[in-house]
């Protein structure tokens, strides 16, 4: 990764992850420092699938514009298709994706990574951008090392959820 603002917030990211609390807190700590330090990232979120229902994911914490997008089925939207074909997808030009769930009339393009943890998609970040075009490699190769972090944190919440469970 060439621009070194990326490699700022992931060891940021690194670091802060090493004694969260709980994964809200990383979440928000994430979108905070992800929002300020890149001006074309004009929307940072996390969307999570229900645990209740995993054809649905839910707003996590974000920054930007307020959606009315707080529960997307994973057959709409460019957040939907991430998770139905498990792959980040770049979207350089939303007027011209017919999948667009629009969340403000000044986004061009968005960018959305799914998050894995043991084995499975558990949500995903997604980030829109009032810019065309606006997300290359580089943000892929970021934000899904951003992902990595997030959902290495999760395995290890459930490992010692699951410890402190089976000590009782
Ligand atoms: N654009 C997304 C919806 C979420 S908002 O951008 C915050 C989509 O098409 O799924």
């Amino acid at each position: 990764m060439a621009n070194s603002a990326f490699q700022e917030i992931i060891s940021g990211i690194s670091h802060f992850a090493a004694t969260a609390q709980d994964l809200a807190s990383l979440q928000e700590f994430s979108v905070s420092l992800i929002a300020e330090r890149l001006p074309y990232y004009n929307w940072v979120g996390f969307y999570m699938l229900d645990p209740d229902d995993d054809g649905v994911l839910i707003l996590g914490p974000f920054r930007g514009a307020s959606t009315e997008h707080i529960r997307i089925p994973v057959t709409e939207g460019i957040c939907g298709a991430a998770v139905a074909q498990g792959e980040t997808i770049i979207v350089e030009d939303v007027s011209s994706d017919p999948r667009y769930l629009s969340c403000s009339i000044e986004t061009k393009s968005e960018i959305v990574v799914p998050i894995h943890a043991n084995g499975s998609i558990v949500g995903e970040i997604d980030i829109d951008s009032h810019l065309l075009n606006a997300f290359g490699q580089e943000d892929r190769s970021f934000l899904e090392e951003c992902a990595a972090v997030i959902g290495r944190f999760i395995e290890e919440k459930d490992k010692s959820a699951l410890q402190t469970a089976s000590a009782k």
